[in-house]
């Protein structure tokens, strides 16, 4: 059964690659608001509230009997997020260019084959060297009524994972660059034709190359990225923050609970920049979203997904805050689990890359 459902997550259209999305001044510009403005939190901290979210979102199995912990969540994760502008607004002016940006919304339209289309979210993640980003992943999808604004992540995306919600799921896309200097490691795995499908790679070195693609509905993830001996980062906490080395020219360093845990040298930052869109077909299709004529409410989700639950047999109580106790989380990823792929490339390490 999730097998079937796996076969249905392919994007829109096909993803292509674009070179130069930034001009040389606008990635000097997003740089400077880049160190400016850090330090940046763990990816983690930003959007999850306990482990199981993690897990509900990245469509993991929680073995039975198994009571995560941060700890095992964070092995090996160091990847540290910051948002540039969220909805209409953008935080820095100096970016207004890059964020309300007419080439991307041309791009955004003739990819959905859409009339309209605007930018919903632009950040940043930043790592240094790191062990392969988790398993493929699809990226946060929001629905009429149901947005980040008012929902969790792990909510949103087990809605998307149900295939339940697909009337009221948000068209997107988005145009994902990134900078890397490193030549191990460090690009872009994912699945236009399906999990089960063959994965292409993007591959480092990379300096304003991006993929125009919806990522929603395309299982990726980073490669693992730089040397070998530098990938593992210990003493990580959810706490922990990466800002730049002021010791070091265009250096970085993880800093936790007040103490220096890495030192990333300037040629072994990769930073990954998303843009995002939302588009609409046609004016009806914009006016629907905007009137809310047709919005889904959270109860309404949480009836449908319950009632999916009882139909496969599978016993459950019902929690007082489902939104946020755990065990009710588990249970429906676990539900939900879509079955992503499998054949993931294998790691580029230094001998390789030598
Ligand atoms: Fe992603």
């Amino acid at each position: 059964m999730t097998t079937d459902i796996a076969e249905q997550f392919r994007p829109v259209a096909p993803p292509y690659v674009i070179e130069d999305a930034y001009t040389e001044d606008q990635r000097q510009r997003i740089f400077k608001v880049v160190r400016e403005n850090a330090p940046w939190p763990l990816i983690l901290a930003e959007n999850f509230k306990s482990p199981e979210e993690v897990i509900a979102t990245t469509g993991g199995i929680i073995p039975e009997g198994v009571t995560l912990t941060w700890d095992m969540i964070l092995q090996g994760n160091g990847t540290f997020r910051g948002y540039i502008a969220r909805q209409g607004v953008c935080f820095y002016p100096e970016l207004n260019d890059c964020y309300y940006n007419s080439r991307f919304l041309e791009i955004a339209r003739n990819y959905w084959g859409a009339q309209y289309a605007e930018p919903e979210t632009f950040l940043i993640n930043i790592q240094g060297p790191t062990p392969i980003g988790g398993p493929p992943h699809l990226d946060g999808v929001v629905f009429r009524g149901m947005t980040m604004e008012n929902t969790p992540l792990w909510l949103l995306l087990t809605m998307a994972k149900s295939r339940m919600f697909d009337h009221w799921r948000s068209k997107k896309m988005q145009v994902t660059g990134w900078y890397y200097k490193g030549n191990i490691g460090g690009g872009f795995n994912y699945w236009p034709d399906g999990p089960r499908g063959e994965p292409k790679q993007i591959t480092s070195p990379m300096w304003g190359r991006a993929v125009v693609a919806e990522n929603e509905m395309m299982f990726h993830h980073a490669q693992a990225t730089g040397p070998v001996a530098m990938r593992r980062v210990s003493g990580l906490d959810i706490s922990s923050v990466m800002a730049p080395d002021p010791a070091v020219e265009g250096g970085w360093r993880i800093e936790t609970n007040g103490t220096i845990t890495k030192q990333i040298p300037a040629n072994e930052m990769r930073l990954l920049v998303h843009w995002g869109a939302r588009v609409f077909m046609d004016m009806a299709d914009l006016k629907r979203t905007f009137d809310h004529s047709d919005d889904i409410t959270q109860d309404q989700a949480l009836n449908m997904l319950t009632d999916e639950v009882r139909r496969r047999g599978v016993t459950f109580e019902m929690p007082t805050d489902p939104l946020t106790d755990r065990k009710f989380i588990g249970m429906l990823s676990q539900v939900f689990a879509v079955n992503g792929p499998a054949n993931i490339p294998a790691d580029v390490d230094d001998v390789v890359a030598a």
